[in-house]
């Protein structure tokens, strides 16, 4: 059965008190509350990865990065690689979110290699992906989708999937409060899972978890997740509230 998850992913937000506080808050919040088949989890900026860490050890809640260079080490200054992650306890990664996209040039190809080393070093990838307004408008949101999907991805051999969570990101919906509807997100999320069984397997297709995030909040979260092919949310802002956050994972 495929597992539920909700992933906040703080960006460039929470200085390390702020970060510590909120991992704390939202670790209590949930610890009188079994997650039935639903995984918690939060990416902090790197600086505040390992004290994160060390917070949220006795809670239910996992830690993610944020991004991570491709090569495993080496010459490549401020950058960050999979097996430091790995040494302070990290075990995902987020790759591919539209503004490592957008504002930091990072390609297919780049992504590409990203997850190979992400996988080499044993850590699982939440993978995003997500067309831009003018692909929708024009319609070509499938193709944009599919053609990262599988520049991103389809090279790899069916048994690296159980180590792949999807995250479809419509980039117009992302911080913008304008969120996909779940007739949206759920008809994406279908297209998603045809296409990795056509190239993988319906079993494959029908285990990975797929997640929704652009603007999701408490007050749509459960519209959202209430479709079949919506496995849960990767959230912003709204992962910045302890409050939100909880009630966006009640919502599940
Ligand atoms: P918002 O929830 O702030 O729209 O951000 C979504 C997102 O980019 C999560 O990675």
């Amino acid at each position: 059965m495929r597992v539920k998850i909700v992933a906040g992913n703080w960006k460039m937000n929470n200085d390390m008190k702020a970060s510590k506080s909120l991992v704390k808050k939202v670790g209590k919040s949930i610890k009188n509350n079994p997650l039935n088949n639903t995984r918690v989890i939060v990416a902090p900026t790197f600086v505040n990865l390992e004290r994160v860490v060390k917070k949220a050890k006795k809670s239910a809640i996992e830690i993610a990065a944020q991004n991570m260079h491709f090569e495993e080490s080496g010459a490549y200054t401020g950058e960050i690689s999979a097996k430091m992650l790995k040494s302070i306890g990290v075990n995902t990664v987020i790759l591919g979110h539209s503004e490592r996209r957008e504002y930091f040039g990072e390609t297919d190809q780049l992504l590409a290699k990203k997850v190979n080393t992400a996988l080499a070093n044993e850590l699982e990838v939440i993978f995003c992906f997500g067309e831009v307004l003018a692909d929708r408008k024009s319609n070509n949101h499938f193709n944009v989708v599919e053609s990262q999907i599988k520049n991103g991805l389809f090279h790899l051999e069916a048994n690296a999937w159980t180590r792949i969570i999807l995250a479809y990101e419509p980039v117009w919906a992302i911080g913008t409060g304008e969120t996909a509807s779940p007739e949206q997100a759920q008809e994406m999320h279908d297209f998603i899972r045809k296409i990795v069984a056509k190239r993988y397997s319906q079993e494959i297709a029908d285990e990975v978890s797929i997640l929704y995030g652009g603007s999701v909040k408490p007050s749509n979260a459960q519209e959202i997740f209430s479709k079949p092919d919506v496995d849960g949310g990767l959230i912003g802002g709204a992962a910045l509230s302890a409050e939100d956050f909880k009630a966006i994972i009640d919502a599940i």
